[in-house]
């Protein structure tokens, strides 16, 4: 009877979180179990369940999204970025999203089209030094600094050049300079509160045009109460952006150039594509898509290496998943790792190919195999700035340089809160 059903699993208990070793059990578990298994969590007392199945990623993230908030490890990125949009729910999760969403419009994204190609071309000057007196560029550094530089340009605006001068240092480069996500860390960053609130409280003070993130803040209302956005509300916002723009886009463009350093068949595809390009920095997100080949190594790098590797939902009602009864208050994991990997669902799945994002494969793929970016309501308000400026950084670097290591033996990976490289990318780079 379908009520007794109960999906199967391992006897012994693990809890399944964000380390190395929950990465490895799941594809054990999943090669043993199939789509849908329950792993006992001995530290909550309770059993999660793993799914693993397209159909049933549209039901959690999509068809029945009503039903479930994020779920086990919330709390500890709570004490990072406080009530921001990554973390909140229901009613306050909706209005913040709502206020939020339309500067991450295509339209605006487009405005940041010098920032982004002045950062990348900064970077590009640094490169070159570093390939005339021959030394290896740290790519890991590069892009966590080149990320960290544009993110916080875009919300910051002219405002961080003024707050460096006032410092002495930028006071947000500990994001990029701290690489652990402790509680050491998250007091840290939880220090910059007071900043964000005194730069906010300036700017109400000598009101001057700006266009960044943050005056977008400033400037939206509640379209039902007319409300603006409370400062607190502003500022956990604020450091949200700072930590789920950074990483993730950092970590996915350190996979791309270690999966072009491991096949210089596609890096030389690449470069062809490239050179057929314009030159200069495109000046839309839809022009630096017309580097049609550039999008697809980046599609391609990020399902294999998705820097969100994992996603955790809990059910607030009963559902049903993979024909199995889900209790309330069940803990769901979407592994988008495995899921990417699913040889139900891709053909050659470990193999780098960025032509199966050619336009007619995609259409003849489950839509809800691939999810970098997750789907749904809650899924990256900011995949398009992600996205742009990825295609200028690798446009920009494989039209001028050749880059390559040292020696192509495999890396190890590290899947922590994000999936990473463990140790620093290193390579020589090569004026074409
Ligand atoms: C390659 C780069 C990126 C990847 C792979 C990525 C991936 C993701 C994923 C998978 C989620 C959903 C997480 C979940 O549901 O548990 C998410 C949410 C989010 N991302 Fe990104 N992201 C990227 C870049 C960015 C950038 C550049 C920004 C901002 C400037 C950003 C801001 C956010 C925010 C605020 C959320 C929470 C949205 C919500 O819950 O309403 N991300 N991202």
């Amino acid at each position: 009877m379908q009520a007794t059903l109960i999906p199967p699993g391992p006897e012994v208990g693990f809890d399944l979180g964000g380390s190395d070793e929950s990465l490895a059990r799941m594809r054990e578990y999943g090669a043993k179990y199939g789509d849908i298994y329950r792993v006992f969590a001995p530290a909550r007392g309770v059993y999660n369940i793993v799914i693993n199945h397209p159909d049933d990623v549209r039901r959690v993230l999509l068809s029945n999204h009503r039903n479930y908030t994020k779920g086990e490890g919330m709390d500890r990125v709570k004490i990072l970025l406080g009530n921001g949009i990554m973390t909140s729910e229901g009613d306050f999760w909706r209005r913040q999203r709502r206020m939020m969403q339309p500067s991450f419009h295509r339209r605006i994204i487009d405005r940041f089209a010098t920032l982004i190609g002045t950062v990348n071309d900064k970077f590009s000057e640094r490169w070159a030094d570093k390939a005339r007196r021959g030394e290896p560029v740290n790519i890991t550094d590069d892009t966590s600094e080149l990320t960290l530089e544009i993110v916080l340009q875009s919300i910051f605006g002219t405002d961080l050049a003024r707050l460096e001068k006032q410092l002495g240092e930028n006071p947000f480069e500990v994001v990029a300079k701290e690489p652990n996500r402790d509680l050491k860390f998250a007091f840290r960053f939880r220090s910059l509160t007071r900043l964000v609130a005194d730069l906010i409280a300036r700017r109400r003070a000598e009101p001057e045009e700006h266009f960044d993130f943050l005056a977008m803040l400033m400037a939206t209302s509640d379209r039902d109460t007319g409300a603006p956005m409370g400062d607190k509300e502003m500022i956990d916002e604020v450091l949200t952006l700072i930590v789920a723009g950074h990483e993730t886009t950092a970590s996915s463009l350190t996979w791309t150039w270690y999966l072009l350093s491991r096949h210089p068949e596609v890096a030389a595809t690449l470069q062809n594509a490239v050179d057929q390009t314009p030159p200069g920095n495109a000046t839309s997100l839809d022009a630096a898509l017309a580097a049609g080949f550039a999008h697809q190594v980046l599609q391609e790098s990020l399902r294999l290496y998705p820097p969100g590797w994992l996603f955790t939902r809990r059910t607030l009602e009963a559902d049903e998943l993979g024909g199995f009864p889900i209790a309330p208050r069940t803990d769901v994991f979407i592994c988008p790792y495995l899921l990417h990997r699913h040889r139900g669902f891709w053909d050659d799945p470990e193999a780098f190919r960025p032509q199966r994002f050619e336009s007619v494969d995609v259409e003849e793929r489950h839509r809800f195999a691939y999810i970098p970016f997750s789907v749904g309501p809650r899924h990256c308000i900011g995949e398009n700035i992600a996205m742009f400026e990825m295609l200028v950084h690798l446009t920009t670097m494989s039209r001028r340089f050749e880059l390559a290591r040292s020696d192509d033996a495999p890396l190890e990976m590290e899947a922590q809160i994000n999936l990473r490289l463990r140790s620093n990318l290193m390579m020589m780079v090569k004026t074409r």
